[in-house]
């Protein structure tokens, strides 16, 4: 959450940082600021809401300074309004902030003490003061060290000196920080995301450690403030040009995007030749694995909770599934001799890189399926399993599930073929199989019209329920999630076995509920669950997969059908209309997609 940029340049700056603000958006939106010096002087402007909503400022249009930091934010300690906003500053000092402070209270009972004043309802106040304070008697390293060392809590920090107009001061301990190096000019970025458009020579900073950035140089330090050198890393250098194009949002064309996701996935992991999976440079020998523990938090969690069914169905393996933020502090029974999988688009989710920190200091195995490369969970996992879906922009993420699923499939196909779980024919049956499904996603795509017509019968009531049994379940639950995420309406994903147990009691007449009851080995029992539903007045949208096969059932309200394919296949499907009613729900009620309220896409605070 929160974006941070900073630019130290030769040539003004605050156009640059505000473009940055903008592709930092998705990271937080729900204020933004900037701070620049110049004549001596610390500049700071900061508003409500969008980044366009800064950049009209006059001040900012007006804003003089070659140096300057600037931040994004997603409100934790404090409304967001523009006085919380970043950057916070006092007379000689300023700072923009990602991660919480966990003993601010404490510090800023110290820092009032000694008449210290504060603007703020935020936590982040507390180390610009702290600062402050410092460098009363100290320099700046020393000011700096001991200002990190009285924090508790996640931080990435990029801070400005009145006095010192070749300085940002960047530093990290939990939450992700990358520096960029440019022609004359350096530069802080929240993630290498942000700095691509401006240079493709970035060094990650490692937890406890800060850097001085200066014009044409940057200096690094670890925690006691000893010099240290960092290696500069070349990204790819062709530039992400990710635009909407012709859709209204970036999830319409992300949903749009995903039969491409799967080509990309396919190709890049399936050996047509050979009829085999690539996974090279597996570090560890197939029979030192015994069980498979998949961690993720959101979207990436049902993934997880996707794959255990197919490891469960497809290989020996003893398969479990946790959410990261539970994980991180339950009292774990490390194994040798399990495989730890990370699930993450982003591969910065502060929960699921703690769970990960956890198994590598408790020297378990580990492999991270990620979308963002670079991130730090890809870059401190023993084995990445990278998921090939592009920039993914929706906060309510579309094509990364099907990406994170699809490489959880593949894995498990491989797997379970090497523990001979599964013989050479049906592996190549399921091979055959998944080179199909991108065409039938496609296909899927178009059942556009049914979906926009019963959306508004969603938008009406005061809540809804998704239902699906065994492949379906963790489906139900991702479609809960969409509706919630983008419409604010009250959905519940559940096992359509377990209603009886309770939920039954929510249903009322007209209640909308999606059954996801394809005709694989659940569907006559769920079929029957959805009986119950019906007789106690829901109303049922059934999403089922084309059969000749007539469907049994009385009085359903709309059914839709996805194309055929096997039944590890069918959660592909099934996904697909899901992800559109959310959209097409909250089309309706004119909510901004992208961007659902309350939310942000990377979650870098627990
Ligand atoms: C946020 C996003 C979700 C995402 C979750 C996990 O809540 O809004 O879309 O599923 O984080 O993110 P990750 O990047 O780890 O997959």
């Amino acid at each position: 959450m929160c974006g941070i940029i900073g630019i130290n340049s030769s040539k003004p700056v605050s156009a640059t940082i505000i473009n940055s603000l903008k592709k930092l958006e998705y990271r937080g939106y729900d204020s933004a600021g900037i701070a620049t010096l110049s004549a001596g002087l610390i500049n700071e402007v900061k508003s409500e809401g969008r980044v366009d909503n800064l950049e009209k400022d006059s001040l900012v249009q007006n804003m003089q300074g070659t140096i300057g930091i600037g931040h994004v934010r997603w409100a934790t300690h404090g409304l967001p309004n523009s006085i919380n906003a970043h950057p916070h500053s006092s007379q000689n000092v300023s700072v923009v902030h990602n991660g919480i402070i966990e003993n601010s209270t404490l510090l800023k009972k110290f820092l009032v003490s000694k008449g210290h004043k504060f603007k703020s309802q935020t936590d982040t106040e507390v180390i610009v003061h702290l600062i402050t304070e410092y460098l009363k008697t100290k320099n700046i390293i020393d000011s700096i060290k001991k200002t990190l060392k009285s924090l508790h809590g996640s931080f990435a920090l990029g801070i400005l000196f009145k006095d010192q107009p070749d300085l940002i001061v960047g530093a990290r301990r939990g939450s992700p920080l990358a520096v960029g190096y440019g022609p004359n000019e350096n530069y802080l970025g929240s993630d290498s995301y942000a700095l691509k458009s401006m240079t493709n020579k970035i060094t990650y900073l490692n937890d406890g450690e800060f850097c001085f950035i200066k014009k044409d140089q940057v200096e690094f330090f670890n925690n006691e403030g000893i010099k240290i050198n960092k290696k500069v890393l070349q990204l790819s250098s062709e530039e992400q040009k990710y635009d909407k194009g012709d859709y209204k949002h970036f999830m319409a064309k992300e949903i749009d995007e995903q039969p491409k996701t799967l080509k990309n996935g396919i190709n890049e992991y399936l050996d047509n030749i050979n009829n085999d999976i690539n996974i090279y440079n597996f570090p560890w020998k197939i029979s030192e694995i015994s069980s498979v523990l998949l961690i993720g938090c959101g979207t990436a969690y049902h993934s997880c909770l996707m794959a255990k069914y197919w490891f469960e169905q497809i290989t020996s393996l003893d398969v479990n599934v946790d959410i990261a933020s539970e994980f991180r502090y339950r009292k774990n029974r490390f194994k040798k001799d399990t495989l730890y999988v990370f699930v993450s688009q982003s591969g910065e989710t502060a929960d699921t890189y703690a769970a990960l920190d956890l198994c590598k200091q408790n020297g378990m195995k580990t492999c991270s399926v990620v979308n963002i490369i670079e991130s730090s969970i890809a870059r401190d996992s023993d084995f990445v399993l990278p998921i090939h879906c592009g920039i993914e922009i929706g906060v309510a993420s579309t094509k990364a599930f099907l990406g994170q699923m699809l490489i959880l499939y593949i894995l498990c196909l491989k797997l379970s073929f090497l523990r001979k779980d599964l013989d050479k024919d049906n592996f190549i049956k399921k091979l055959i199989d998944l080179k199909k499904l991108p065409k039938l996603v496609d296909q899927t795509l178009l059942t556009d019209n049914k979906i926009q017509s019963v959306s508004s019968s969603f938008n009406e009531a005061k809540g809804s329920m998704f239902l699906g049994r065994g492949f379906s379940y963790p489906i139900a639950l991702e479609g809960a999630l969409k509706l919630k995420e983008l419409s604010y309406i009250h959905a519940e994903g559940y096992p359509a076995g377990e209603m009886k147990h309770g939920p039954l009691a929510l249903i009322e007449e007209g209640m909308p509920v999606v059954v996801l009851a394809p005709r694989d080995s659940y569907y006559k029992k769920t079929i029957s669950n959805m009986q119950e539903v019906i007789a106690r007045g829901a109303k049922v949208l059934l999403i089922t997969n084309k059969s000749e096969d007539e469907i049994i059932s009385e009085n359903i309200w709309e059914t839709l059908e996805v194309e055929n394919t096997n039944e590890d296949l069918l959660p592909f499907l099934l996904t697909i209309p899901l992800q559109k009613l959310a959209y097409y729900s909250a089309l309706k009620k004119g909510y901004d997609i992208d961007k659902p309220r309350n939310l942000a896409k990377s979650v870098t605070v627990e």
